[in-house]
């Protein structure tokens, strides 16, 4: 007989979009609540007393006061640059060429990639973070490491050979051609197996020429169904850059565009300088942004809007970017998405971040039917969150006004003390 398990505490639901509509309408708390687990998937959700009775043979997990969430989506990391992450000094380019670049270098060893995917697994759901789509190095080896890791797993992970043909170091280059047919194996061997997605991922225009560009949109042309994942508009110098490597380019989202590299499918990372033409552009075809608010402010790149593109309706996933961001961790996340909204006068509510951090990115990755909530039919991964955790967060969780009062501290000073467990496609994986 298939073993069935309660989870009961407080549970975080979600109606609809919290930048859509009023956030007590989109996001609520339903307190003494339980979710029903069966074959790694959410099979009922109700009250606690409700499911306890009609289960009486499943295993239960009480969490009181706790806060039971989705499982983080991580909407853009580089699983690569774990060993590296708060590497001092310098912006984007320099610290890609300084940090990144010779980090990268080392996984053509196929053991040192299976090490660090490990080591990335490890962490990231230590942090409760369950899915993420992560950039690999050049290096088939690096994404074979991380899809080998999460398999063992069971986790639901999205990954992609990151393609270079030009302005990184030898070692660190393929071709427009071996772009193309490498990215083609990969996908061809891991897409759709298990929980496993690829996303066919040019690292960013700089880094390849025009030719791989087009190779890499012909192939996602083969394959519509994968994502397609990259950079764009992250720093000043850098659009400069891309300025004038295609001066026939209207604008840097036009260096895709041409190439086939736009489209509702397609996952634009920091997107902070965007030009009205990009805006007008990604939201006519549904692209998906993500925002990577440790990373904006440890690299120097600038100030993400987030009102000013949910209100334009845009898709917008929420990330780490790991290791330009500073922290594995998506409370951190969320606490710097608040800060960054705060410096441009919007004020984001704790429903608005978790929501982003959750089914946000969920959606961007176009997994909404999958993870990213706790609705019945979803795929069980969930993170669940004490909301005391340490004696600084105790001591205002106690003197909370309301459900989001006792949240919000958590998530502003919250880390990996406040993950109490992490279940993944049903499994419980920490404290293991
Ligand atoms: N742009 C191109 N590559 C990268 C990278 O690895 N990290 C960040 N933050 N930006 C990039
Ligand atoms: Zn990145």
């Amino acid at each position: 007989m298939t073993q069935k398990h309660i989870v009961s505490g407080n549970i975080l639901v979600y109606s609809g979009d919290p930048f859509m509509l009023p956030l007590d309408e989109a996001v609520c708390i339903q307190t003494d609540s339980a979710i029903l687990i069966k074959n790694g998937k959410i099979t009922e959700r109700g009250p606690r007393s409700h499911l306890l009775k009609s289960h009486p043979t499943a295993a239960h997990t009480p969490h009181h006061d706790k806060l039971i969430c989705p499982g983080f989506i991580d909407a853009h990391a580089h699983y690569p640059q774990t060993a590296m992450i708060a590497s001092w000094g310098k912006r984007l380019i320099d610290w890609l060429n300084t940090y990144t670049f010779p980090e990268e270098m080392r996984f053509a060893d196929p053991d040192y990639a299976a090490e660090i995917a490990a080591r990335y697994l490890d962490l990231s759901t230590a942090h409760g973070t369950t899915s993420m789509a992560s950039f690999c190095t050049i290096h088939s080896e690096s994404v074979e490491a991380f899809f080998e890791e999460a398999l063992k797993r069971g986790q639901r992970v999205i990954a992609g050979k990151t393609c270079m043909d030009r302005n990184a170091p030898e070692g660190l280059r393929d071709t427009a051609q071996r772009g193309y047919d490498e990215s083609k194996a990969l996908l061809e061997k891991w897409h759709g197996k298990e929980r496993i997605s690829y996303a066919i991922t040019p690292r960013f225009s700089p880094t390849s020429t025009p030719d791989q560009l087009e190779a890499l949109g012909a192939l996602w042309a083969q394959h519509p169904d994968c994502l397609m994942q990259t950079h764009l508009s992250e720093q000043l110098d850098e659009i400069e850059w891309v300025s004038e490597l295609f001066p026939q380019a209207r604008d840097y989202l036009d260096t895709y565009e041409h190439f086939g590299l736009l489209g509702a499918r397609g996952i634009y990372g920091h997107a902070i300088h965007l030009k009205p033409r990009e805006i007008d552009r990604i939201s006519e075809v549904r692209g998906n942004l993500v925002h990577c608010p440790t990373s904006n402010t440890f690299i120097g790149s600038g100030l993400f809007d987030m009102a000013g593109l949910k209100a334009r309706g845009l898709s917008i996933g929420l990330a780490t970017d790991t290791g330009g961001g500073s922290s594995f961790s998506m409370l951190r996340t969320m606490a710097a998405a608040y800060e960054i909204a705060q410096l441009r006068g919007t004020v984001l509510h704790a429903g608005h971040l978790l929501w982003l951090a959750t089914q946000g990115s969920a959606t961007s990755l176009h997994l909404e039917d999958k993870v990213g909530s706790l609705d019945v039919g979803m795929e069980a991964d969930i993170v669940v969150l004490n909301l005391a955790s340490t004696p600084a967060i105790e001591q205002r969780y106690k003197n909370a006004k309301d459900q989001w009062d006792m949240v919000f501290p958590t998530i502003m000073m919250g880390d990996d003390r406040a993950i109490e467990q992490v279940w993944i496609g049903g499994v419980l994986k920490s404290p293991s």
